[in-house]
Order: structure tokens, then C-alpha cells, then sequence
């Protein structure tokens, strides 16, 4: 199947720019919808990539990016929803369900019968977070409309690489703070290298074999929550006192941090961490030989790395 014009929603993102980065590689047409043309800077340099600003969850705009391409990938995805309802929020069914719905029609209209949507491992409508249980839903709506579309769903666990949101928002905590009170510190991830992600998106696109399939991304190794600290604090050279918080104080902490605009941890977040975020070994992908952690991400934490001091020039400068 030859794929020339691919729409990637949610394509400006930490995955979408690395998603977009491997098509514009194979010289796949690349449109990417962003709310804010702002988020899209670092995309600007790919040369078959094109940003364009437009509200996906209008069901016209979404016809007009439809029209005429080749497959579609769906990344869009929330960590946070403030409204607590049952089984989750407004904005998590938006994002996670009803925008895949509208997708789907909208391929429908068009005729494109290809759908790459990203779910996350652990999701199920009976999660206990309603993170995981909007993706749950979104992914078995997605699921339910195999008879009609050529759909594949990958299932990663925490993503990791440069720009990520997970280790170096714990490089940042552990910068400034000598004691971390953790949350979740027994937690278990098998953490997934973002390239080995975008490598495994833009690979089954054209790949028959891969329709009709949903499959786990991880990591080759298990790790606690409170190892993957650890070690970030190992590589940027910092010899914290991580606390493990009891659950009544961990709760406690995610409510308050669950307050702030872009909080670094929410009371749902918590509840994603009851269950172990790991394929008990069963990573599905054809061919899937993941990197290891401790391959990738000192180049971009490590305290000797460019980045990080550039991020702190910018910081003190004011200018991040
Ligand atoms: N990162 C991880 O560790 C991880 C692990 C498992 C699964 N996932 C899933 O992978 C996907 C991508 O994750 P990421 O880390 O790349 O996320 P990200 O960096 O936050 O990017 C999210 C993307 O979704 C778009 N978006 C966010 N909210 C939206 C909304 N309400 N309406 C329309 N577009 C919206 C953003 O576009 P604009 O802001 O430009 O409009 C952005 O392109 C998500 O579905 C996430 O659940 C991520």
C-alpha cells in the first residue's frame, strides 16, 4: 500500500513531531492541525510537513483535513480533566471519544479507509482512572469499526526521550528540590523510547499484516517509579532524600499539585498508578526490539548534556 498524504492528528506534540519527523523521511505529505500555530516551531524545518490551525472537533474542519488523504494517524490526548464525573469527564470523553467518533466519520465521508489511533497500555473501561477509561472507551469505539476501516491501536506504556514529560519533569523537581516526597513510588512502568514509537507508527502504516491488530509498546525493562527517579537523579548529578509517601499523604499531594494550571501530578494520575503500566512481557509489535533506557536518555539528561544547560540559560534569561 503506498500512502502519500498522511493527516496526523495531535501530530505537534512530544510523539507527533517524532511521528512526523519518520514520514518526512520516507517523503509521506505530512498535515499536522494544531490549536496554536506557536506549538508547531519545532516542525517547521521538516520539508514535507505542513501545519495548519484548526479546531478537529468541528466536524467541517475535520471534512476538509480528511479530504483526499491517504490514512490518518490519531494522537490526541489529555493528562488532566478537572471535572470529576462518572466515568470520567468532558474533556477526557472529548479528546478520547468523541473526537475519534468524529474521526471516524469524517474517514467515513471521505472514503479513507486507513486509522492509526493511539490508546495507552492499561486502558480499559473499568481502569481505575478515568484517563484510562476514556482511552478505554475510545479505543474499543475505534476498535468496533474494524469491519468498515483498516485500523491499528498501539498501547504504550510511558514514553521516554528527548522533550519527554516524564523524566524531565523529574530532572526539574530534583534541580530544585534536595528531599522529593514521592507518590506512587512502588508504581511499575515499562518505559518505551519515543523513536522505537514513531518507528512502529510510521512502519505499520503501509503494512497490511498490521490492520485489524492492537498492540502493547514497551520497554525491555521493568522499573518502579521510584527507581526511574532515582536514576534521573543519578545522571544529572543530584543525591536526593526520595521519601516514599504513605497513600493517605500521597492522595493529599496529588490533590494540591492537581490544582495548578500544568500540574506535574493529579489525584487520576494516582489512580492510573494502582496498576502496574507493564506488558508482563508480551510486546506484540512484529520485529519490535525496543531501546534500552539506559541508552538514550543520559544524552539528553545527563548534567554533562547541552540541553539541560541550555534550558537553564533560557530559564535564568527569562526566555523559555
Ligand atoms: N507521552 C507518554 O508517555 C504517553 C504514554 C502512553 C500514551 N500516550 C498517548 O500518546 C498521545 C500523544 O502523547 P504526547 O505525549 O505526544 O502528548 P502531547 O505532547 O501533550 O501532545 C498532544 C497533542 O494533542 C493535541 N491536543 C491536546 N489536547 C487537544 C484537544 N483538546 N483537542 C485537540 N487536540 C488536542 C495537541 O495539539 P495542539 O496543542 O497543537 O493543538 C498535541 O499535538 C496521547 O494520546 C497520549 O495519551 C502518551
Amino acid at each position: 500500500m503506498e500512502l502519500k498524504k498522511v493527516l496526523l492528528i495531535g501530530g505537534s506534540g512530544f510523539v507527533g513531531s517524532w511521528i512526523a519527523n519518520r514520514l518526512s523521511e520516507r517523503g509521506i505529505r505530512v498535515t499536522i492541525p494544531t490549536r496554536h500555530r506557536d506549538n508547531t516551531k519545532q516542525l517547521i524545518l521538516l520539508p514535507t510537513v505542513y501545519t495548519v490551525e484548526a479546531d478537529v472537533h468541528d466536524p467541517q474542519a475535520l471534512a476538509s483535513l480528511v479530504h483526499g488523504v491517504d490514512a490518518v494517524i490519531n494522537l490526541v490526548g489529555i493528562l488532566h480533566d478537572k471535572d470529576s464525573s462518572q466515568p470520567y469527564g468532558k474533556r477526557f470523553a472529548a479528546a478520547h471519544v468523541e473526537l475519534p467518533r468524529k474521526i471516524l466519520a469524517a474517514m467515513k465521508q471521505a472514503g479513507v479507509r486507513r486509522l492509526v489511533h493511539m490508546s495507552a497500555l492499561k486502558a480499559a473501561s473499568d481502569a481505575p482512572s478515568a484517563y484510562l477509561r476514556s482511552k478505554g472507551d475510545g479505543e474499543a469505539m475505534v476498535c468496533a469499526a474494524g469491519g468498515e476501516f483498516d485500523i491499528t491501536v498501539f498501547r504504550p506504556s510511558v514514553i521516554f526521550g528527548p522533550g519527554d514529560a516524564f523524566l524531565n519533569t523529574f530532572a526539574t523537581l530534583l534541580r530544585l528540590f534536595p528531599i522529593l516526597p514521592l507518590a506512587g513510588a512502588a508504581a511499575r512502568f515499562q518505559p518505551v523510547y519515543v523513536g522505537d514509537v514513531a518507528d512502529a507508527f510510521a512502519g505499520c502504516l503501509g503494512d497490511h499484516a498490521t490492520f485489524g491488530q492492537i498492540y502493547e509498546l514497551c520497554g525491555p525493562k521493568v522499573y518502579t517509579l521510584r527507581e526511574l527517579v532515582e536514576y534521573t537523579a543519578s545522571l544529572i548529578g543530584r543525591r536526593p532524600l526520595v521519601i516514599k509517601l504513605p497513600d493517605t499523604l500521597a492522595r493529599l499531594q496529588a490533590c494540591m499539585l492537581g490544582l495548578l494550571p500544568n500540574p506535574p501530578m493529579s489525584l487520576d494520575n494516582l489512580r492510573s498508578m494502582q496498576i502496574d503500566n507493564t506488558s508482563n512481557g508480551h510486546c506484540n509489535y512484529p520485529d519490535w526490539h525496543p531501546k534500552r533506557l539506559e541508552a538514550v536518555a543520559p544524552a539528553y539528561l545527563s548534567a554533562l548534556s547541552l540541553q539541560p544547560r541550555l534550558d537553564g540559560y533560557r530559564c535564568r534569561a527569562r526566555r523559555s
